[in-house]
């Protein structure tokens, strides 16, 4: 998720579970091959298994990303085909690439030939007036002759004219059911369902239909929903960490971090709904977000916010 899921927020993460597959933001092919690859390609050992999520459709460009995501150890290359923003239709990728379902395809292709990792699609369930069934089924069989069998589906349509971003994860409706049938009618396939599913019982539900589940803004805005993951989705016995085992883990890494020189406000946005639904969780937000973004802002903020809203004494 840009400017989201960005390596911190991915290492905070898999501090709940060591099998979720991770993605990184979208990453356009230009920003690899002109750009400051070091920044978009690193990552901490610890976020595997981990997918680099490459938005494009120039087929040499993205066998190149391709190569060098692999060469860099990721795990998987998830190609974005969902992504309806003005700036990335200008640049013909993203969402707009379902009226292309060949040049995906031929994408897919190129990409599998150079790599040994899978290549997999994230997509909508349409585009506009290209909102049936058919349609969403023709993009799905011309990519899998690609070699793709694995498709992350966010379960709404995207409207490429009139509605920002922001509107277009909110104002189609979601429709799961179409998710599922095509895991019906394609069983061979991996089929993945995304779209506004909020907790742990909802991606049990989904699970009956299909492979596995994506989730999004839930775990940003309640990260909690992942702390029985392990136990109630992969069967580990493992002991579940509570919200403050995370933060001190969090912490050693902020610790770390800021040695390196980054700075405290791009180690902070996933912290802020850890504590979602305590007492004290305004007053946690309110203290990081005053304190954090000062220019010699250090660790002790996070103490202080701490202690402040609840009264819990971390160790320095
Ligand atoms: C701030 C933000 C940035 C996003 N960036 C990406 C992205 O880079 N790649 C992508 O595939 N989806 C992106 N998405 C979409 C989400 O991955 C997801 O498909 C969508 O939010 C629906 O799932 P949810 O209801 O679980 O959030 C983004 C969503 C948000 C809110």
């Amino acid at each position: 998720m840009l400017d989201w899921t960005d390596r911190h927020a991915r290492y905070f993460f898999r501090l709940f579970s060591d099998n979720l597959l991770l993605y990184t933001e979208m990453v356009t092919t230009g920003a690899i091959i002109y750009g400051d690859r070091t920044r978009f390609l690193k990552f901490h050992p610890t976020e595997h298994p981990l997918a680099l999520q490459l938005g494009g459709s120039d087929p040499d460009a993205l066998e190149q990303c391709a190569q060098l995501g692999e060469a860099a150890g990721f795990d998987e290359i998830n190609l974005n085909i969902g992504c309806p923003s003005d700036r990335v239709q200008a640049g013909r990728f993203g969402a707009c690439l379902m009226a292309e379902p060949q040049l995906v395809a031929d994408c897919v292709v190129r990409m599998r030939d150079t790599v040994n990792i899978p290549v997999t699609v994230k997509c909508r369930i349409g585009i506009d007036d290209n909102d049936s069934y058919a349609f969403f089924k023709t993009f799905v069989d011309t990519v899998a002759n690609g070699g793709c069998t694995t498709f992350a589906i966010h379960a709404r349509k995207a409207w490429l004219k009139g509605l920002s971003p922001k509107q277009n994860r909110e104002i189609p409706p979601l429709v799961h059911d179409t998710v599922y049938r095509l895991k019906d009618e394609r069983p061979d396939l991996t089929v993945i369902v995304n779209g506004g599913i909020r907790n742990m019982d909802q991606v049990e539900e989904h699970l009956e239909y299909v492979d596995g589940v994506m989730l999004g803004r839930e775990v940003f805005q309640n990260p909690s929903i992942l702390l029985d993951v392990d136990r109630r989705i992969f069967d580990q016995v493992t002991p579940v960490r509570t919200r403050e085992d995370i933060l001190a883990l969090y912490l050693k890494y902020v610790d770390e971090e800021l040695d390196c020189g980054t700075r405290l406000k791009e180690l902070v946005p996933p912290l802020f709904g850890l504590f979602q639904g305590c007492a004290g969780a305004r007053a946690w937000r309110r203290y990081i977000s005053e304190n954090a973004y000062r220019q010699d802002a250090g660790i002790e903020v996070l103490y202080d916010a701490a202690s402040r809203a609840f009264d819990l004494q971390l160790a320095a």
